[in-house]
């Protein structure tokens, strides 16, 4: 049976907009989050506190966390990669930490420079400042369908990964399609073998459509209990160590979806919508979202 619940993070304001290649002004990333609580998000994530000279445009993190009107309840998460990520983190009031490992070595390499290994030995000063500062942790296990560089990856490869993260202490952790090439079944086998290492209510499906299977993944998650869903406004996004890689999910798109099937999220479609025109407008461009688009134009 399906869920009757399901939490959306909006992961826009960060994995979407990472990769634009024109600088975006702190501002706009502030009425952007903004839009997105109004509409009723329990999480959001917002920022990267990562090396500006891997990726200029999370460069803006400190302003945005400082400029956004929070909404109490709401969690700001932003990705962490060290020491340094984390005491700007702190300093900016971030509500969620987020770890994020790789299930490929190649991909472990190019993204954060290090082995998979040697990353989690550096996410291990992190989790542990973060359960300090008793800030909720999460995990991201990247590549788990499939890498830019080495291709297959192992479901034991990714299961590996989550039970390091688990070890790391982490509340939440990600199963990523960062190249979109995941079909269902191969999802459903993933999540199968990740939640032998760890709760599958606390699994989330993070879903690129590069190749246009991030919803029909999604109905497959949720046949096997996935729970929490992560989706970018506008479908924005890519990795910029990934080439080709297109944006997450559309959150209006998965917004349909559950609201057709019954599942309640909490979110306000509309609201959503107004939200992808608004930062698409900005970069001159249509929502690449197909129900954000369809809805807009009735
Ligand atoms: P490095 O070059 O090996 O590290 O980078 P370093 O310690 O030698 O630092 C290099 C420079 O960066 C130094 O500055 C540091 O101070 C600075 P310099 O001395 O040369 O002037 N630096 C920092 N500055 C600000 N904040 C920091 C920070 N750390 C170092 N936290 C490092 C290693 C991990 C830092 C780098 O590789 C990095 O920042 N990588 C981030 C890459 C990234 O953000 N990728 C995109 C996110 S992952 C993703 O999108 C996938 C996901 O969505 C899930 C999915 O779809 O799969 C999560
Ligand atoms: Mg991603």
């Amino acid at each position: 049976a399906l869920p009757k619940r399901v939490k959306i993070i909006e992961v826009g304001p960060r994995d979407g907009l990472q990769n634009e290649p024109q600088t975006i002004p702190a501002d706009i990333k502030i009425t952007l989050v903004d839009m997105l609580t109004q509409a009723g998000f329990a999480n959001i994530e917002a920022a990267a506190f990562v090396s500006p000279k891997w990726v200029p445009q999370m460069a803006t993190s400190s302003e945005v966390m400082h400029g956004i009107r929070r909404k109490p309840g709401t969690l700001y998460s932003a990705l962490v990669p060290n020491q340094k990520g984390f005491d700007a983190a702190l300093e900016a009031g971030v509500d969620e930490i987020v770890i994020f490992g790789a299930a490929s070595e190649a991909f472990s390499q190019k993204n954060i420079n290090c082995s998979i290994a040697e990353s989690i030995a550096r996410f291990r000063d992190v989790a542990q400042a973060a359960k300090e500062q008793k800030l909720r942790l999460r995990g991201a296990v990247s590549c788990a369908l499939g890498c830019p560089y080495q291709g297959e990856v192992a479901a034991d490869s990714v299961a590996d990964v989550v039970a390091r993260l688990r070890d790391l202490g982490c509340d939440e952790i990600d199963i990523a399609d960062t190249i979109g090439v995941g079909t269902p079944r191969k999802v459903q086998t993933i999540f199968e073998r990740a939640s032998k290492e760890f709760p599958i209510e606390r699994l989330s499906g993070h879903f690129h459509d590069t190749y246009g299977q991030a919803l029909a993944n999604i109905y497959a998650s949720l046949e096997v209990g996935v729970l929490i869903f992560h989706a970018s406004v506008a479908g924005l996004g890519g990795c910029p160590y990934a080439k080709g890689a297109t944006g997450n999910v559309a959150t209006e798109d998965v917004l349909y979806l559950m609201n057709g099937l019954g599942i309640e999220t909490g979110i306000d479609l509309a609201q959503v919508v107004k939200a992808g025109q608004y930062i698409s407008q900005h970069l001159g461009r249509l929502p690449a979202s197909r129900a954000g688009n369809a809805l807009a134009a009735r």
